[in-house]
């Protein structure tokens, strides 16, 4: 804040709490006044049709007394690369804006922050200057469990150039589901995908759409493991003999390439060739995770590890051959691979560390994982730097263990390039996809945006609630859905007490819905509580800062007054909603939930004094209808303390 008068250093203090933007810039200085042009006119100097494109979305172009200018100094690349310039500086005086960018990637980052700005109409006077903490900010969905449709696509890729991500990390084989239209080997797609693929039309189409968002798609094809779908159709790639179908259920299966066989790697050559043309991205994913080795084992391949090497090496090669770098999950880490591949660490952050240290970039996933519903707040606090490794991966109590390593060098940190947030789809519809992506995505987002030291919590949650109606406006579904399905499963518009128990709930992560019921598969309805329900719902949160509140703050009578006003309405609930399940067998499995619910906030209500082994709080942390009664800790504490 150099050169700036002192007062208006402390407006800019004082109001920065009050910015409703995500992911926060690396500078915001308010400034005295306020744009509040109904139109705006804008005059474009330099950058390319991706600047025109999204200026259309505002107003109109090339205008004789413009309040509105851009300036872009070099166009960038036509594909985008990884690295590339994406500051911008962006002034708004009461009346002129004046955005400043390097690079056309650069001005539209800059105009995803106005559009911020902008939604209330008038936009504060104010300076910014911005630019990413890390080049690599992307969003992994698959696409192979469940299926989802180009419009799915299309509406979380603007989501994701709203929040300044880059990446979009298409999962597009896997056991369940071949995706992609091969013309080279039409049974690909012909056997292992129920009909159910992207043709090549709509693959470029989204590649473009993408691009005209300043947003890379990189491409994975999951192999050696998890390739039963390829096998549908060409059963000869597998190391043991077939016949092999689709696989409709979740797990980690046998089915595996043969390594040894060389018209594997013929078959992959002319594959990637294939891919590699359709992909523009410099980086291709192969997947490379969670390769069991039976079926190796079977043929004498016997060290795991050592073969998926080799295969490897050679995969590589092939994949160099199309002038692409290879990306590849943990394991394929190997010292026998070439430096310029990139690992994505999904196991834990060790991984990464340990890929950094040998000469690899990477990028971290771990922690990132939206399918085990961790709320925003947890997953913010995971750092792809921090090297004490928050990351909540699988591999988390065995690397506690782990003795500590020797800190990263400033050359090994450079080569952590960023993250990607993971969306696995094997209890996610096209339904409820956009409520598991968002708005969690978006803190994240701010992660591998905004400088290190972002890490109020408090502030956080605030933007992010502004966030989630914001996003409404890309045709994300994450709010509409939610009222869609709660009436749906209701059998009328008259919700309210099925939402009241709803918004106090969390959805089992992958595990949990494992666990409690074990005939999932590929065709079964993702319409029930659990899919309604939502990760990291407002009111738990809400209310679990409330008591907080309540207890570290002198238990204030007013604080009370309103945590009372909730305890009133949960603990009449449970009347209205046995009512509601009466004739609706889609609400009978949560009916023991909506009593042990009210029971519990009536019990709080009293005020305190309960024993803590009292029955009902043993039952309240059990999960029902494969949900998690998250507010059950603080009902708990207001029950039982004195
Ligand atoms: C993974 O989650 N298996 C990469």
């Amino acid at each position: 804040m150099k050169n700036f008068p002192a007062l208006l250093v402390l407006t800019a203090l004082a109001a920065h709490a009050q910015w409703n933007l995500m992911p926060l810039p690396a500078v915001i200085e308010a400034k005295k006044g306020t744009f509040n042009a109904t139109k705006l006119s804008f005059q474009i100097t330099g950058g390319d049709m991706r600047v025109q494109r999204a200026v259309d979305e505002y107003g109109q172009r090339d205008a004789t007394a413009p309040n509105f200018t851009i300036q872009v100094l070099q166009p960038g690349a036509a594909v985008q690369q990884l690295g590339e310039d994406e500051s911008y500086t962006l002034d708004v005086d009461p009346g002129i804006i004046r955005l400043k960018a390097p690079t056309s990637l650069g001005a539209l980052r800059g105009l995803a922050t106005f559009a911020q700005l902008r939604v209330k109409g008038a936009v504060p006077a104010v300076h910014i200057e911005d630019r990413p903490r890390f080049p690599w900010r992307g969003l992994h969905l698959d696409v192979a469990r469940h299926f989802m449709p180009v419009d799915v696509i299309k509406r979380n890729l603007d989501a994701m150039a709203a929040v300044k991500l880059n990446v979009f990390h298409w999962h597009l084989s896997d056991d369940q589901g071949f995706r992609v239209e091969s013309k080279v080997y039409p049974k690909l797609h012909e056997m292992g995908s129920d009909g159910l693929y992207y043709t090549q039309v709509q693959i470029k189409d989204v590649v473009e759409y993408a691009r005209l968002r300043g947003i890379r798609v990189v491409p994975e094809f999951d192999i050696p493991g998890h390739a039963a779908s390829w096998l549908a159709g060409y059963p000869e790639l597998a190391a043991a003999p077939g016949p092999y179908q689709i696989i409709r259920t979740w797990g980690i299966f046998d089915p595996t390439l043969d390594p040894s066989n060389p018209k594997v790697y013929e078959f992959l050559d002319g594959f990637i060739g294939e891919m590699t043309k359709l992909f523009p991205d410099a980086y291709f994913h192969i997947g490379g995770d969670e390769v069991n080795g039976k079926q190796w084992k079977a043929k004498g391949l016997t060290n795991t590890e050592a073969v998926h090497a080799g295969f490897n090496q050679k995969l590589q090669k092939i994949v160099a051959k199309y002038g692409k770098r290879m990306e590849g999950w943990d394991e394929i880490l190997s010292d026998s691979l070439p430096r310029n591949i990139v690992i994505q660490s999904w196991r834990g952050q060790k991984s990464l560390f340990e890929a950094a240290r040998n000469g690899f970039s990477g990028i971290l996933s771990a922690g990132y994982y939206l399918d085990h519903m961790d709320t925003a707040a947890t997953m913010y606090l995971v750092d792809p730097l921090d090297e004490k490794g928050r990351a909540s991966g699988m591999l988390r109590s065995t690397e506690a263990k782990t003795p500590p390593s020797p800190p990263l060098t400033e050359e090994q940190r450079k080569r952590i390039l960023g993250g990607e947030v993971c969306m696995w789809v094997e209890y996610v519809s096209p339904e409820t996809v956009d409520s598991r992506i968002w708005p969690r995505t978006a803190a994240i987002a701010e992660r591998f945006w905004s400088p290190e030291g972002t890490k109020d919590i408090a502030d956080m949650n605030r933007r992010l609630d502004w966030t989630s109606t914001y996003l409404d406006r890309f045709g994300l579904k994450h709010n509409t859905n939610y009222q869609m399905m709660l009436e749906r499963l209701a059998g009328s518009n008259n919700v309210a007490a099925l939402k009241n128990l709803a918004d106090v709930v969390t959805p089992g992560d992958l595990g949990l819905r494992h666990r409690m019921k074990r005939d999932y598969t590929q065709q079964t309805p993702l319409d029930r509580f659990v899919d309604t329900a939502r990760p990291d719902s407002p009111v738990i949160r809400q209310f679990n800062a409330l008591v907080e509140q309540y207890f570290d703050g002198g238990k204030s009578p007013k604080v009370r007054a309103q945590i009372d006003q909730w305890l009133k309405l949960w603990a009449a609930n449970d009347a209205i909603l046995q009512q509601m399940a009466e004739n609706r067998p889609a609400l009978a499995e949560i009916k023991p939930l909506s009593k042990t619910f009210s029971a519990l906030a009536a019990a709080a209500l009293k005020g305190g004094g309960m024993r803590a082994d009292d029955a009902l709080f043993q039952t309240a942390k059990q999960p029902v209808a494969e949900v998690r009664l998250s507010v059950a800790p603080a009902l708990t504490r207001l029950a039982t303390t004195p």
